[in-house]
């Protein structure tokens, strides 16, 4: 069986046991955080992956429990724990895809900028050993907040020489999974069948997702996209509060994780027509980096595709967001630099 036949539908192999992998190529995978809240999940979610040869799970500590847990399952990927820094360089080498959920998660009346101070030194240092052991790998930051942990990451790959821009992804996947699920509900469609765009960033207003997009079509009234909009854009905080001190969305973003890198994965081996929204360099809009569809290849972005015909709602959502993304944007910029 061809790799695009195997893995046509999205995340159909959680669902689906004694699959094939003897045509797919060696992908080695690193987490960067893995034994937390995220990290456990999404390791286990990599585990089942077909595309996976090699799963590298990174922590301070904590992780050769959580390796030596998640080795046990019977599917093809090689398991090996590391914990701190003098283990970085093994956990990184030869890498393919690398993705990072370390760092704090927010507490109820935290905004994803409240985490900055923690965790802009966490990605800084590890995109400094991601450029000296795997400079070629594909990244997906998942760390908050995303809308500046990307532009430090894309500093200090450029301070290192190491900076293509088709390699640096800030994962949004989460506020795709988020809108599809609510919008089903609204819509009263069936949810696997539901596209959404979600574009701009990855915080509050930042995150505009494009329901005059929406695929099946549903005659939803300006009241009602409004309060999908806003549902979307306060994903996370509902479940922070839900969660009442005990961190942010885990399992949720573990499965959105596992899609994205499994869209990376897929792009690297050759399967055509491979899209997902994405925080990625961008000239879709006068902001440097910006999330919007993007194809994904063998070098990582293959094209960021535009945003489409906007309504008039999200034309204004779109000029509400630039200024505060903006911000988010060059605050990162600027920590890379002066740190
Ligand atoms: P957590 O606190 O449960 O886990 C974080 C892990 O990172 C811990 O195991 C910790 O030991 C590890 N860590 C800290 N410093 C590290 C370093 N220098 N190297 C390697 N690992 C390190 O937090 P959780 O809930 O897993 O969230 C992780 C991050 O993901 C947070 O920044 C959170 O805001 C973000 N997040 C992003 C989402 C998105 O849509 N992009 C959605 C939800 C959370």
């Amino acid at each position: 069986r061809s790799i695009a036949r195997r893995t046509s539908t999205t995340g159909a192999y959680l669902t689906r046991r004694g699959f094939a992998s003897e045509s797919a190529p060696d992908r080695k995978v690193a987490i960067l955080g893995a034994a937390g809240g995220i990290g456990q999940p999404l390791s286990l979610l990599m585990k089942l992956n077909p595309l996976v040869s090699q799963l590298s799970l990174y922590d301070i500590a904590g992780t050769p429990g959580v390796a030596a847990d998640v080795s046990h399952i019977n599917t093809r990927s090689q398991v090996s724990g590391f914990a701190g820094d003098e283990q970085l360089r093994q956990a990184l080498e030869g890498a393919d895809v690398v993705i990072i959920p370390a760092g704090v998660p927010r507490k109820p009346g935290m905004t994803r900028d409240d985490l900055f101070n923690i965790n802009a030194g966490i990605v800084k240092s590890l995109c400094t050993a991601i450029a000296k052991y795997c400079p070629h790998a594909l990244v997906n930051m998942i760390s908050n907040p995303v809308n500046s942990t990307v532009p430090i990451a894309a500093e200090v790959f450029k301070k290192a020489g190491t900076y293509d821009e088709k390699r640096l992804f800030g994962v949004t996947t989460l506020d795709v999974v988020r809108a599809k699920t609510f919008y089903a509900g609204k819509a009263k469609v069936n949810v696997a069948d539901v596209i959404v765009p979600v574009v701009g960033g990855h915080a509050g207003i930042t995150i505009l997702p494009l329901f005059s997009q929406a695929t099946p079509k549903a005659n939803l009234g300006d009241e009602e996209i409004e309060a999908l909009t806003k549902r979307t854009q306060d994903g996370g905080t509902e479940v922070v509060e839900a969660k009442a001190g005990k961190g942010s969305a885990t399992l949720s973003m573990a499965y959105a994780g596992a899609i994205f890198a499994d869209a990376c994965l897929k792009g690297l081996n050759g399967v055509p027509d491979v899209v997902e929204c994405s925080f990625v360099q961008s000239t879709v809009t006068d902001l440097p980096f910006f999330a919007s569809k993007v194809r994904l290849g063998k070098n990582g972005v293959e094209e960021v595709l535009g945003l489409g015909p906007l309504s008039d709602f999200e034309k204004q959502g779109l000029e509400a967001l630039k200024p505060e993304l903006k911000s988010s944007i060059e605050k990162g910029i600027k920590f890379a630099n002066d740190n």
